[in-house]
């Protein structure tokens, strides 16, 4: 069982969950991570796909898990502590886009997948992992979100909707983090597209145990190119 991390500034040293590793914004994160010495484990549904965080990681720990079914990420999370200990920080990337046509395109289908993926994955991994963050000295969660939640259109109506609910859950985990003695922070990043931006945003990620959590806390944070 890995010791506890004194309260002191970097990633290093913590243990942090990437939810959703193997695109590439996972992968650069996972990278970057690695690189700045923390202990990570990565989680996708596709065992193959996470190959590709291992190319960069490799003494990273993958996971292979249905993240939208809690039973899964309740079996995760025992599996996790067994092995590791509990985490410092959760890295939510699990996204997907559905959209276009209007408001008459906006379908049951697509938001039952937009539902599943933007917020029910997140839901699940912050309540099973809500207590290691909240014990740890330096805890973090983060998401990524879109600035389509600041100016929704009807074509993207589904996705908008299903991106700001998960922003109000992250702010809510983050008012339990400020009322429990603020150790922890809870981050919304806010892009418009990742394709380009996942250096950068790899590197807020790392940046993320560098401040102190109350200045973090429940802040958005709008990435450009
Ligand atoms: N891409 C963009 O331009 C953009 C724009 C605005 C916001 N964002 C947000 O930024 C974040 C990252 O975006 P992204 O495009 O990298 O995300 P993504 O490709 O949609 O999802 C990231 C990873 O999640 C995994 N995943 C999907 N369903 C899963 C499940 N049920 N259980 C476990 N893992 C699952 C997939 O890996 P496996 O195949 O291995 O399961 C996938 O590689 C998302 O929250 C997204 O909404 C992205």
């Amino acid at each position: 069982m890995p010791e506890p991390v004194a309260a002191a500034p970097g990633v290093a040293g913590h243990t942090v969950l990437i939810a959703g590793a193997t695109s590439p914004a996972g992968v650069a994160v996972a990278a970057a991570l690695a690189g700045a010495g923390a202990r990570v484990l990565a989680v996708g549904s596709n065992p193959e796909h996470l190959r590709r965080v291992l190319q960069v990681a490799p003494d990273a720990s993958v996971y292979v898990c249905d993240l939208a079914d809690f039973a899964q990420v309740t079996a995760l999370a025992a599996a996790v502590h067994a092995e590791h200990g509990p985490i410092d920080g959760l890295v939510h990337l699990v996204g997907g886009w559905r959209g276009g046509g209007g408001l008459d395109g906006q379908t049951d289908e697509d938001w039952a997948f937009l539902h599943k993926r933007v917020i029910g994955t997140l839901r699940n991994t912050t309540r099973a992992f809500n207590a290691d963050l909240l014990a740890s000295l330096n805890g973090r969660l983060a998401i990524v979100s879109s600035v389509s939640v600041d100016a929704p259109t009807p074509g993207g109506a589904n996705y908008a909707s299903a991106k700001a609910a998960a922003e109000t859950w992250t702010r809510a985990v983050g008012h339990g983090f400020a009322k429990a003695g603020d150790t922890a922070a809870a981050v919304i990043f806010a892009v418009r597209a990742l394709d380009g931006l996942e250096p950068r945003l790899a590197a807020e990620v790392v940046a993320l145990w560098d401040s102190p959590a109350p200045e973090l806390n429940r802040t958005r944070r709008i990435l450009t190119p």
